[in-house]
């Protein structure tokens, strides 16, 4: 399996990389690109570890060589948010750069699997549907927008919250992946109760956790090795039933046909072609459905805004 990472010499980039240096299986490839010209210095870092993971870097603005032959490519190009900023102010450089790394996708591994990292993600993933769309390669079941992030983070704030230990805490995460979007289903836990106040304070504390993050590092950035590690779980997860591993499920936000919302994070059987089977979400609590209903127009418009950007691009090029 070759694992290529674009944007690779970034915060969410570098850590991501060693993790997946650690965790792919013997003998992948894992390939690295970044704007940046440090990034074939990063590969040579992490050659030096010893697994027989192969790592290459480029750098420069063509990822071609990168790309090629890439069963997974996951895309962490972009900017990042600072204190004030919610996901949607990434919106005028991110769109651009998924749009022209998924056109480069579309052209050099068509059937390579997407997973999607750069925010504001309910948008992103609706860009590069649009753009591998308009190339005839568009596969719903190898386009993934990763919100693993905010599984493990539900993960270890119920952990802490009742005392539990935090590798064994299993949460449902559906939606969105910003705000109000991200819903975490805290009535299917297994063996904890919660009060209602717990609920809502939870529910919120999740919900705004990446706020917490950015303003902890005070401009410095948002999360970078949580969300490397969220990306790795769910990197090495899809190699491994690509490469026919049987049972796994994953969160991820994708175009499930699901009736509420052309995009929709629900659970994901996955297999040796991406998305095996679409899960249902199970039974939502009153409080559940509730916020389930409330988020849909966010969601929705979330996603016509991506649609509207590759498509008022692809009118204004025809025009040219
Ligand atoms: N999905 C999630 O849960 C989640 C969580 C945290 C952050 N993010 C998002 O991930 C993205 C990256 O965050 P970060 O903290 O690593 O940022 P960062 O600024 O540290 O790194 C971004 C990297 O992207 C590179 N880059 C920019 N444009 C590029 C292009 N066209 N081609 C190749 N590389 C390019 C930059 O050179 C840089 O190395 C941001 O959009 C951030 O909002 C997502």
């Amino acid at each position: 399996m070759k694992v290529a990472v674009l944007g690779a010499a970034g915060g969410i980039g570098q850590a991501l990389a060693l993790l997946l240096k650690l965790d792919l299986p013997e003998n992948s490839i894992l390939s690295l690109y970044d704007l940046a010209s440090v990034t074939p210095g990063v590969a040579k870092d992490l050659s030096h570890i010893p697994t027989s993971v192969k790592v290459d870097g480029f750098a420069g603005t063509d990822p071609t060589p990168a790309i090629e032959g890439a069963d997974v490519v996951l895309i962490c190009a972009g900017v990042a948010r600072k204190p004030g900023m919610d996901r949607s102010d990434l919106f005028n450089i991110n769109a651009g750069i998924i749009k022209n790394l998924v056109t480069k996708v579309a052209e050099v591994a068509p059937e390579a699997c997407i997973g999607i990292i750069t925010n504001p993600v309910n948008t992103t993933v609706a860009i590069a549907a649009e753009v591998l769309k308009a190339a005839g390669v568009y596969n719903k079941r190898k386009l993934f927008g990763i919100t693993t992030l905010d599984v493990i983070r539900a993960e270890d704030f119920v952990a802490r919250l009742k005392g539990l230990p935090a590798e064994h805490v299993r949460v449902n995460v559906i939606g969105g992946h910003s705000g109000t979007t991200i819903l975490p289903i805290l009535s299917q836990i297994q063996g904890v109760s919660f009060t209602e106040q717990e609920v809502i304070e939870l529910t919120t504390r999740i919900q705004n956790a990446g706020t917490e993050v950015v303003e902890a590092k005070a401009g410095g950035g948002s999360a970078t090795l949580s969300m490397a590690r969220a990306a790795s779980i769910f990197g090495v997860q899809l190699v491994q039933a690509l490469l026919g591993k049987q049972g796994i499920i994953q969160n991820a936000y994708v175009d499930g046909d699901n009736p509420c919302s052309p995009f929709f994070t629900q659970p994901l059987l996955l297999g040796t072609k991406g998305i095996d089977r679409v899960l249902p979400f199970g039974e939502l609590s009153p409080f559940e459905e509730e916020k389930k209903q409330e988020m849909l127009s966010i969601l929705h418009a979330d996603i016509q805004l991506g649609i509207d950007f590759v498509n008022k691009d692809r009118v204004s090029e025809a025009v040219k």
